[in-house]
């Protein structure tokens, strides 16, 4: 496991940190302010300016003017996230950071102890050096227009559908996500979050398990809050038609209200998981079934099929419909078909 890392807080980050925080509201901020509020020189504003840029932060620097994010955004605060964590989060969450820089949030929690049962650490980094997607794909994200979030949950022992873990995340963010407002979302196996075929957010669940005895999973979650054009194209290399909450009418919900929705969602979710199992989020999922009726191919270890996607059966598999008959996977990557015309 290697040692546990600890992570420096999101506010006394580097300088390329703290000019974002002052940038945060959208506004023009002069260099002459922003080197006077953060007691350094013009050109080493200028030079984290930059830095924000690289990383993928859309700004505008005007002569005469000075800097503005183009998006505004609330940096990531604990103290505000804990505020709007409901009752049962408050009293599991046994740890929550926020920090400026990480290679990736799932990795420093694979790094720590196990929370105690019932209990989690909850871990968001504003830029990810590393951001790890499903099937070893890399996961992009620019400083405040995403969430980059990982918490971890132990169970006392392996759950029996523990594979199926990734669809009670997907219906506990869909919960959460609809509860600020969100409409038309849908979910694509295993757990991928779209709007209008669009992926506005991702899963990752890694496992650490003793042969016989309690099991961690740290369940990481990526989702887009308003990527900008920059990072949309980067994503459209990468084969993956993205999209933000910005665009599906939830652009001004602070990020960490997001968070905290999100987590206390999840973290209800897991205990209802580790007591009944998959059985309480079957017929949610199916109604948010992204893919149903779709013509798919499907790609897994069991190798790769091409025919009709018709929903997921009671341990959370996809069904999939082929002239061979109805196959059944337990993991893998799915993508729509173009639609055949006459
Ligand atoms: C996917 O491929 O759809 C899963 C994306 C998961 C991304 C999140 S961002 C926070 C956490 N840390 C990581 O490195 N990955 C996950």
């Amino acid at each position: 496991m290697g040692r546990p890392r600890a992570v420096a807080p999101a506010r006394e980050g580097p300088l390329v940190a703290q000019v974002f925080a002052e940038l945060a509201d959208g506004r023009f901020h002069s260099g002459e302010e922003l080197a006077q509020a953060l007691g350094v020189s013009r050109s080493a504003v200028w030079k984290a300016a930059g830095n924000l840029r690289e990383l993928g932060a859309t700004l505008h620097a005007v002569r005469n003017r000075g800097y503005r994010l183009v998006q505004p955004t609330e940096p990531l605060r604990a103290a505000r996230i804990r505020e709007h964590l409901s009752r049962e989060a408050r009293a599991r969450v046994s740890r929550l950071e926020t920090a400026w820089t990480i290679d990736s949030t799932n990795s420093v929690l694979l790094s720590r102890a196990n929370p105690r049962p019932g209990a989690s650490e909850v871990l968001l980094a504003e830029v990810q050096t590393a951001g790890r997607g499903r099937r070893g794909r890399s996961w992009l994200a620019p400083p405040g227009g995403a969430i980059c979030l990982s918490f971890s949950w132990t169970f006392r022992e392996v759950p029996p559908e523990l594979g199926a873990l990734g669809l009670v995340i997907g219906v506990c963010l869909l919960r959460a996500l609809r509860s600020l407002g969100l409409k038309d979302a849908g979910l694509k196996w295993p757990n991928d979050l779209l709007v209008q075929g669009r992926k506005l957010g991702g899963v990752l669940i890694e496992l650490r398990a003793e042969a016989s005895g309690p099991a961690c999973v740290i369940i990481g979650v990526g989702l887009n809050v308003a990527l900008g054009a920059q990072v949309l194209k980067q994503i459209a290399a990468t084969g993956i038609e993205a999209t933000d909450l910005s665009a599906a009418g939830l652009g001004d919900t602070g990020r960490n209200r997001i968070v905290a929705a999100v987590v206390s969602e999840c973290l209800a979710g897991l205990a209802v998981f580790e007591r009944d199992s998959l059985k309480p989020f079957l017929e949610e999922w199916r109604r948010a079934d992204a893919l149903a009726g779709k013509p798919v191919n499907v790609s897994g270890a069991q190798g790769s099929a091409k025919g009709f996607a018709r929903g997921i059966d009671v341990h959370g598999a996809l069904l999939l419909e082929t002239p061979q008959g109805v196959q059944r996977f337990i993991s893998g990557d799915v993508s729509v078909r173009p639609a055949v015309t006459a």
